[in-house]
């Protein structure tokens, strides 16, 4: 169906492969070192502070190195077949396996939360294809990720040494037994002149307003959040200064993190009990820890979803092979498993202010429809429910609103979680359900996601800024709290900045509707920060740019505003202190000044300014070929075989796919040939291969 949120169809897919997606590892989190900054605002040192450098020319030297422990036997010792530079380096010999080897313990040494680039030269005995990889544990879960592959440290003799530089390394609080490590092959690994050296740091723009500050008094302004991009210190600057009202953990709090196979197994055998799966809240842990030290409300995101859920859990005997269970063992295992989830919260995190909870997310066809059983992330099914599995339909929505209402901390509102929540099958599928279960006293709000996508003109941004208000319109009349918890806003892609003016003005739209609507809404959360760390990265949808400069979009929701500019301060226990500052903006579109005063005034400030009020657009990406899904100007089989692999394998052929021939946005447009099945389905390519063959004259 032309004109549709396509991104969103898969989003639950993609999701796992996307910035904000990647498992608990704190790695390749920010910017290389040697970070150009094209605009002279914001600097950085040319060199990080060095924090460790090391010849191994002693003993000594061995500090802070050690083999990897367990079966791992490697011995470590200082040689001189392993000398790059002076009288020798580390050899690391007596390996037994491909795994072992020498590895550097960070926790302990380097600071959390902080980003080390990590250097050295290395070579192996003989010829050794080696990986740098990096590995912690939290509470007892040990994780590990390739940080460097296909490092060819080639034969002794000669200076076949393999050069390592500036490989980002860092870890998150609460991460334990942190080390970074060599491994591949059997032989002996050398390595000399380690250095680890601290990422310069970028200033963040300072005459900039708090976003936070700014809509302070209408709604909280928030974001997303997960432990990669923990150890990047311009990202934290600008979460401290505009989005420090709200977090929602990236992806650590939904049940693919947080439930437990192995717990849940050994508690199943122990007891015989298979309705009470067991969690953990381990992935989490980084980004929980950091809310509870700033004192940051925390939205819970999310409880049942038909994505990023292990099949497992809907399984007999939580064996994916087996049969699904009943719905009313899968209600007690719903029940139990809500139950332990915040009551862990609870125990965990007392003093965290869990303020909001994503209970259902997703569940509603954008025809409003229940979503069809299966299991998703199989091919070709990956918007399948294994809720409809079980339940037949979509009742386990009550259920799940029944028992969060039961377990929920204090102070914990409920919600309704959906994106394109402006279609209009959607939109009533889930009025109607939030009226039902408000009834039963069991929601307090619909979570709009807005996922949205300006594209390259306001004509062709979908939504329309006058159908995004007709929604939040008909939500904010249902009695019930709206927040807006995902929000980005997408340009064409790989368009730089082409389109940032339209951005701006979008966003500006957007804000004037929020601002509108504002005491039915009580949060505004962007689904990142940066645009180079978003899922959507290669359609720039957020307010800051990749050097952490504030783009178009932002200046336009800020400008002649007023803001108290809050200087965060931990306090112990996880309140906050701020002291403030009044800031009014005024931008054009070359520049912004700022004036600073020290007592809060209510005056807007009129200005010369670059933004234009948009409030009604309609119209949607035009069909540039029918058929064409590759956009080469022709029709061909090469435009069905592109809809199949976009169907069979979304994470590498839809729009955000990771091959370079993946489809775009307006391919998705043009493919969309046969009307009778919405969005993308085989018998668009059907449709295309019967055009071929000339059995269909034209697609309409
Ligand atoms: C959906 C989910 C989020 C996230 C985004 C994509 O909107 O609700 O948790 O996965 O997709 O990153």
């Amino acid at each position: 169906m032309r004109g549709k949120n396509f991104k969103k169809l898969v989003a639950g897919v993609m999701g796992a492969a996307m910035t904000l997606s990647a498992p608990a590892s704190a790695v390749n989190a920010v910017a290389p070192a040697g970070l150009q900054l094209t605009n002279n605002k914001t600097a950085a040192s040319s060199e990080g502070k060095v924090v460790y450098e090391c010849g191994f020319e002693s003993e000594a030297d061995l500090e802070h190195w050690s083999n990897r422990g367990g079966d791992d036997k490697t011995v470590l010792s200082i040689s001189a077949d392993a000398a790059k530079s002076g009288d020798s380096g580390l050899a690391a010999t007596e390996r037994g396996d491909t795994w072992h080897g020498p590895a550097f313990r960070m926790d302990g040494f380097l600071e959390p939360d902080t980003q080390y680039y990590f250097s050295c030269s290395v070579r192996g005995q003989w010829y050794t294809n080696t990986t740098l990889s990096f590995q912690f544990s939290v509470d007892g879960d040990t994780s590990y990720s390739n940080l460097r592959q296909n490092i060819q440290a080639t034969s002794g003799g000669g200076n076949s040494w393999a050069e390592v530089k500036n490989v980002p390394i860092s870890y998150s609080e609460g991460m334990e037994g942190v080390y970074v490590y060599f491994e591949g092959g059997q032989e002996s690994i050398y390595i000399d002149d380690v250095k680890i050296t601290e990422a310069p740091r970028v200033e963040i723009e300072s005459d900039l307003p708090s976003l936070s500050e700014i809509y302070k008094d209408k709604f909280k302004i928030g974001t997303a959040l997960s432990p990669e991009d923990m150890s990047s210190q311009p990202f934290m600057d600008l979460l401290q200064k505009h989005f420090g009202e709200s977090i929602t953990v990236g992806n650590q709090m939904k049940p693919d993190y947080v439930l437990n196979k192995t717990k849940t197994l050994e508690y199943f055998e122990e007891t015989g009990d298979d309705v009470t799966p067991q969690i953990s809240f381990s992935q989490a842990k980084p980004v929980l820890n950091y809310a509870r030290k700033y004192g940051i409300p925390v939205r819970v995101h999310t409880l049942v979803w038909h994505s990023q859920t292990p099949e497992w859990f809907f399984k007999e005997d939580y064996d994916e092979k087996k049969d699904y269970v009943s719905p009313d063992k899968m209600k007690k295992r719903m029940e139990n498993y809500i139950k332990s989830y915040f009551t862990t919260l609870k125990e965990l995190y007392p003093d965290v202010n869990f303020y909001a909870c994503d209970v259902v997310n997703e569940a509603w066809t954008d025809d409003g429809k229940p979503r069809e059983a299966g299991h998703c992330g199989q091919s070709n099914n990956y918007a399948a429910s294994d809720w409809v599995a079980v339940f037949g339909d979509n009742s386990f929505i009550d259920y799940a609103f029944e028992y969060a209402r039961k377990y929920a901390p204090e102070g914990c509102k409920l919600y309704y979680n959906d994106y394109n929540e402006y279609m209009t099958g959607k939109l009533s599928a889930v009025c109607e359900m939030a009226e039902r279960i408000k009834e039963a006293g069991n929601i307090d709000g619909i979570g709009m996601q807005s996922h949205l996508d300006v594209r390259q003109s306001l004509d062709a941004a979908f939504p329309s800024l006058s159908m995004y208000e007709s929604a939040l319109k008909k939500y904010t009349s249902l009695g019930l709290d709206v927040q807006i918890t995902e929000l980005d806003a997408t340009v064409q892609e790989h368009s730089d900045d082409k389109y940032y003016d339209v951005q701006a003005k979008y966003y500006k739209g957007l804000f004037d509707l929020y601002e509108k609507y504002s005491d039915k809404i009580s949060a505004v959360v962007f689904w990142g920060i940066t645009d180079h760390k978003s899922w959507r990265a290669s359609q720039n949808p957020l307010i800051f740019d990749k050097e952490y400069m504030a783009k178009p979009a932002f200046k336009s929701i800020v400008d002649g505003k007023t803001a108290s500019d809050p200087v965060r301060t931990t306090i112990a226990g996880g309140s906050t202190a701020a002291t403030t500052t009044t800031t009014t903006v005024t931008t054009t579109s070359e520049t912004t000044t700022t004036t600073t005063s020290e007592t809060t005034t209510s005056t807007t400030t009129s200005t010369d300014t670059n933004t234009t009020t948009t409030t009604t657009v309609t119209g949607e990406l035009p069909v540039t070929l029918a058929g064409d899904a590759n956009v080469d100007g022709q029709v061909d089989m090469g435009d069905a075989v592109l809809i199949m692999q976009c169907l069979a394998n979304p994470n590498k052929y839809d729009v955000n796919g990771t091959d370079e021939h993946h489809i775009t946005v307006q391919g998705k447009v043009n493919a969309d040939v046969d009307k009778e099945s919405e969005g993308l389905t085989t018998n668009d390519a059907l449709c295309i291969q019967e055009y071929l063959l000339g059995k269909i004259k034209s697609f309409f």
